[in-house]
């Protein structure tokens, strides 16, 4: 080898060590851990329920019209800002916008990421609860009222649903404490196309149940006067909850994608996958609620309810749903670790701690905060504020408040304040790739995007009319 390479050698391990960050292997490896992230609770356990409370078929249609129209150039946006700065997604700005307070947007999404997790390891923990139940066949011979029951004691015990919480959020600091490639990439990999294959199978169950057609209308055949401003900011919310942008998780892991990577194929591709399994999850859930006689409008323990019931009038009912929740935990799990990851990078890179010390102060203070949701459901479910419980205000503060402002300002900020030569770069890999859709992206995200989240946003506050 002669005296030039051993430079080069050189200079590119140099290169690897200075940046000194974890890494996705591969093409596919970052679309995994990408729809990973976007596929979890929200698909399952929060469209459904949603749905079922905003009208059904007239939801999906705005909900697809807002992934499609807003959602995928936000995802875009986000990878652009993370991919270009290599950092988390406070010190992403402020690589990028030195001594702007843009750096102000990607602190509110380690708010944000603190709220999500405190009340979605809730959540996470009844799947735990509910693999614990399958495997005991504690679903056999039940009425849907016994069901009802089983999932009301379950929830509003003390001690039972908290345990689960921290069980969860344990696993999930476990994880990233461990460096999230070799996990998170490998386990996607797997898990991902797995639940796909459950909720087609148990798509089958359902649609063959009686009056299966009820739920098909309900889910197909819209009604538009259901629409109101509150289902429409309600759909903005759950579009950005469910793809997982809004709140600079997608940066993070942008951070972590090489330079190679299609960025736009990669966004669409997840919002494609993401969107799918939030349909498949409908189709399993409604024809079975109308079947069984049950409230679409029943709210969050809607999937634990329902599920159950379809499990149990099944052939190999107590093998499926052992193997279905075990797979939703994991889904709730590459979910998780991608919103404490957030703050995690944050932690590391701003304020220079170990990666052992950041995961324990985070994951240790948002279960403090997560021990209020899971009691909403329990001790303090009576305690309310403006009519929601704990619960159900950080939610709304996250996903219909924190998400959408969140997008907004990163949608604007790539539009108007990146240079755009850097954000065609990004998009084009430095014009290897032919990037035919730069012009219509510029455009959403300067004006379509900006102007649409504004107007869904005020109105769904009150605010503007
Ligand atoms: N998208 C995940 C789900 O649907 C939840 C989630 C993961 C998330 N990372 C996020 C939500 C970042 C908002 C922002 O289950």
């Amino acid at each position: 080898m002669g005296k030039i390479s051993n430079t080069r050698i050189f200079l590119i391990m140099a290169n690897i060590e200075s940046s000194g960050r974890d890494g996705f292997t591969s093409k596919f490896g970052v679309l995994a851990a990408a729809a990973g992230s976007a596929i979890g609770l929200g698909n399952v356990w929060r469209f459904p329920y949603l749905m079922g409370q905003n009208g059904g078929a007239a939801f999906l249609i705005i909900y697809l019209g807002i992934v499609l129209g807003i959602g995928v150039s936000v995802m875009l946006s986000e990878f652009i800002i993370g991919r270009s700065a290599g950092q988390n997604a406070y010190g992403a700005f402020k690589k990028l916008s030195p001594k702007k307070p843009w750096f102000l947007v990607g602190f509110m999404g380690i708010v944000a990421a603190f709220v999500i997790l405190a009340f979605y390891s809730t959540i996470a923990g009844w799947t735990l609860e509910y693999i614990y139940l399958s495997a005991v066949d504690a679903f056999s011979g039940k009425s849907s009222d016994d069901l009802q029951s089983i999932f009301v004691s379950f929830t509003q015990s003390d001690i039972r649903p908290l345990i689960w919480q921290l069980i969860f959020m344990a696993i999930t600091a476990w994880i990233v404490y461990l460096g999230i490639q070799k996990g998170i990439e490998k386990y996607s990999k797997i898990l991902m196309p797995s639940l796909f294959i459950i909720l087609l199978i148990l798509c089958v169950r359902s649609l063959t149940l009686e009056n299966a057609s009820v739920g098909l209308n309900f889910m197909f055949n819209p009604d538009f006067s259901k629409i109101d401003s509150s289902v429409i900011l309600n759909a903005l919310g759950q579009a950005f909850f469910s793809l997982s942008v809004g709140m600079g998780a997608l940066i993070t892991y942008g951070s972590y994608v090489n330079k190679s990577n299609n960025l736009s194929n990669t966004s669409f591709q997840v919002s494609i996958a993401d969107t799918l399994v939030a349909i498949l999850a409908g189709v399993v859930i409604f024809p079975a609620v109308f079947s069984f006689g049950l409230d679409p409008k029943e709210g969050p323990g809607l999937a634990f309810v329902v599920l159950p019931n379809i499990f149990q009038q099944m052939t190999g009912g107590v093998f499926f749903a052992v193997l279905f929740f075990l797979l939703l935990a994991i889904a709730a799990l590459t979910s998780t670790i991608s919103v404490l990851e957030v703050v995690v990078a944050y932690f590391i890179e701003e304020l220079k701690m170990s990666r052992l010390k950041a995961t324990i102060i985070s994951s240790f203070s948002i279960s403090i905060i997560g021990v209020f949701c899971t009691l909403s459901f329990g001790a303090f479910r009576n305690f309310k504020i403006f009519e929601k419980t704990i619960f159900d205000l950080m939610d709304f503060f996250a996903s219909n408040i924190l998400l959408p402002l969140g997008g907004l300002l990163i949608v604007v900020y790539v539009g108007w304040f990146l240079n755009l030569s850097l954000v065609k770069s990004e998009v084009t890999n430095e014009g290897t790739l032919k990037g035919r859709f730069f012009g219509v992206f510029i455009f959403i995200i300067r004006f379509v995007a900006p102007l649409a989240i504004m107007l869904v946003f005020l109105n769904g506050l009150g605010i503007f009319n």
